[in-house]
């Protein structure tokens, strides 16, 4: 099991220097809008990630005004004490240590104290474009396969090669040599990265639908469905083929960066056809899903953190919703809200015992 002990935070957002105590598996934190809820769920997240679960830049995360910031938690997994610092210095270097064991390859430390965010803007990975559920695909599988991640982190590159190449073909000659090299890193890597995909979905998928069904109950008819052009056609052929239009339109049109994940409810698209109550109950099964694939391919649970997922839900089904990832299945987790009294009264009745941490 996996559980961090205490946190303490430097510079970070809205903290200038502050600690705390994890005491209890289930960590409830409560305070009104901006007092840093969701602050101190993205630190737990940035020191297994080594990077913020919402901001792209780590200059974001410094608090205004000061350079460099500092974040440090102990952890317990397996019995054995850990503990992650991470520090980005004034020269906005970022430097990860485990047990002041400085870490050469940030890529290294991700999936090992891994842990799974559920907050209310990501109801986007439903309702917004496929980069959302391409990314969601990379995260877990980046978790569990270093090879993917080196092929993903490969392909992104090439890709933006490629699309260089392209737009300099309107005012030059092709280099069809260079064209080809990047076709063959292209090929190599995209077609590793949509053989795991598969492979994932086939596990993934079914989990998401077993848990939506138990949300939301058996009326909904849910599908999904991998989409990507590779189930018919070679990586090769689809490059080749496509050479023209990729001239024309300057870009690369083919390849998984194109790959989607297709969801159906009752046999219309999800985007359009499913209400607000059916897409959080979805965004539930899609994360618990992931939490259930992490949890069966590293061996232990990973940390759960809830930012705010209780609103808009009625009373029936936060208290299903926290009964279910308050068992001890689901081992450490934090849950924040605005309203301590409407939290309290629900974690009571599911008789586990909690910290409530005020902010
Ligand atoms: N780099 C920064 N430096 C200083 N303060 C920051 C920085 N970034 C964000 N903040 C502050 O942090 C606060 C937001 O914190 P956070 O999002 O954690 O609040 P919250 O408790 O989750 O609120 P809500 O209930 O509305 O979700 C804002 O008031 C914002 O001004
Ligand atoms: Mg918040």
């Amino acid at each position: 099991m996996l559980q961090i002990k205490k946190l303490e935070l430097i510079q970070f957002r809205n903290y200038h220097q502050q600690k705390w105590e994890f005491k209890e598996r289930i960590v409830c934190i409560s305070g009104l809008n901006g007092v840093g809820k969701t602050n101190l769920l993205d630190a737990i997240y940035y020191l297994g990630f080594s990077k913020s679960y919402f901001s792209r830049t780590d200059a974001q995360n410094v608090q205004h005004g000061q350079i460099g910031m500092r974040l440090s938690g102990n952890y317990i997994l397996n019995q054995a004490p850990f503990n992650i610092t991470c520090i980005l210095r004034e020269t906005n270097r970022k430097e990860l240590s485990v047990n002041d064991e400085i870490q050469k390859k940030m890529s290294d430390h991700v999936g090992k104290f891994p842990s799974v965010m559920i907050a209310p803007d990501d109801v986007e990975l439903i309702s917004g474009s496929g980069e959302g559920r391409r990314k969601m695909m990379d995260s877990i599988l980046s978790q569990t396969d270093r090879a993917y991640l080196y092929h993903l982190m490969d392909y992104t590159k090439v890709l933006q090669q490629r699309n260089g190449l392209l737009k300099n073909a309107a005012t030059t000659h092709i280099d069809h040599t260079l064209l080809e090299v990047f076709n063959t890193e292209l090929i190599k890597s995209g077609e590793y990265i949509y053989q795991k995909r598969k492979l994932f979905l086939q596990i993934f998928i079914p989990s998401v639908i077993d848990l939506y069904t138990s949300i939301a109950g058996k009326s909904d008819e849910l599908n999904l469905e991998y989409q990507t052009e590779l189930n018919e056609n070679s990586l090769e052929w689809l490059l080749n083929n496509s050479y023209q239009k990729d001239l024309i339109l300057q870009r690369t049109t083919k390849g998984i960066h194109r790959d989607d994940i297709n969801v159906q409810l009752n046999k219309y698209p999800f985007k359009t056809e499913a209400s607000q109550g059916q897409r959080k109950s979805l965004l539930f099964a899609l994360k618990l899903a992931e939490w259930e694939f992490l949890y069966k391919y590293i061996g232990f649970a990973p940390i759960l953190l809830l930012d705010d997922v209780f609103e808009k839900l009625d009373e029936k089904r936060m208290f299903q919703l926290l009964e279910r990832v308050c068992s001890e299945y689901y081992g450490q987790v934090f849950i924040t809200d605005t309203h301590a009294d409407r939290l309290k009264k629900q974690l009571r009745e599911t008789g586990k015992s909690f910290q409530l941490i005020e902010l």
